[in-house]
């Protein structure tokens, strides 16, 4: 397919526009918007085509994407998984029609690792150990019990299992960090403020911590902890992931104590890594996005340095 192609102003570094197709898990939430555009523009950018699905978080429309892709013939493909199992049979499919397939943010649990080029995304446990590490050192003068709620991203999506054991490995080591109630709420702000409302209905005051899997449901929550007649940030401290311009915004009005960094834009190192391979060049199986972590005092100066 590299053939035959318009060259375009980009290409690859044969000079080839590429048709890639992106298999994107969703819109659920502010960072999944800023890595569908990243993604976007990078292809664009390079001059390459672009097929684009947007899976609606259903693994079923994930599944007659790729193989939509293989039967348009596309050079690459690109895949963000929305839960980790399952998706043997189609990538098999994609590699018998040789076709490679690279996982953008999201892994796979396959024992055959030949079924993809590399996997380029966030450490989703090490996020988890930060955002533990930071609660350890906040409630070290604690004496008596700290009971967290957890809202945990998509049920079976590789952030919402790696998150929840980074998160635990940390907590163990310290008996009065409890986790005392633990829910998904789907990574959307939605579902975050319905699952908070059950929370604080059957805990109530005796929530200290809030653990939320992604901003968009530490923001939900926020509302939900709000009309409870709560202040997020004093009475309950919230603890996000992503560090999405909203969650600045709400730490900056002190409803939000700290947000671990899982950066979405990273478009233009994964068009960087199809081209590398699809030159011949030897590329990682794993490659990794550099991140960082945000406290309530550091917001006001940054949020207009934020990008995404
Ligand atoms: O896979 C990355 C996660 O998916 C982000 O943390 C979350 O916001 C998104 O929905």
């Amino acid at each position: 397919n590299t053939d035959n192609k318009d060259t375009g102003s980009g290409g690859t570094k044969s000079g080839d526009k590429l048709v890639i197709g992106f298999s994107q898990v969703g819109a659920e939430s502010e960072w999944r918007t800023a890595n569908t555009k990243s993604m976007q523009d990078a292809i664009k950018d390079a001059g390459h085509e672009l097929k684009f699905s947007d899976a609606q978080q259903k693994q079923e429309n994930q599944i007659k994407a790729i193989r939509s892709f293989i039967a348009q013939k596309v050079d690459a493909i690109v895949f963000s998984p929305v839960v980790e199992t399952g998706f043997e049979t189609v990538l098999q499919e994609a590699k018998d029609a040789g076709i490679p397939v690279f996982l953008a943010d999201r892994a796979v649990d396959i024992e055959d690792d030949s079924l993809w080029v590399t996997f380029l995304g966030s450490d989703f446990v090490e996020e988890g150990k930060k955002a533990a590490n930071w609660l350890v050192e906040e409630t070290k003068d604690v004496k008596g019990d700290v009971n967290i709620v957890e809202l945990q991203g998509t049920v079976g999506s590789a952030p919402a299992i790696d998150r929840k054991e980074g998160f635990e490995e940390v907590i163990k080591e310290h008996p009065n960090l409890k986790i005392i109630k633990s829910q998904t709420g789907d990574f959307t702000r939605a579902k975050g403020k319905e699952v908070m409302e059950a929370f604080l209905k059957s805990e109530g005051d005796n929530i200290d911590v809030l653990y939320a899997h992604n901003d968009d449901m530490a923001i939900g929550a926020i509302q939900a902890i709000e009309e409870y007649g709560l202040k997020p940030g004093e009475d309950i401290k919230i603890i996000g992931v992503d560090a999405v311009k909203g969650a600045f915004e709400a730490m900056a009005a002190g409803k939000m104590n700290v947000t671990v960094e899982c950066n979405p834009l990273f478009g233009p190192q994964m068009v960087d890594l199809i081209e590398a391979h699809l030159a011949g060049e030897k590329i990682e199986k794993r490659v990794a996005v550099e991140e960082s972590m945000y406290t309530m005092d550091q917001a006001e100066e940054l949020l207009p340095t934020r990008q995404y």
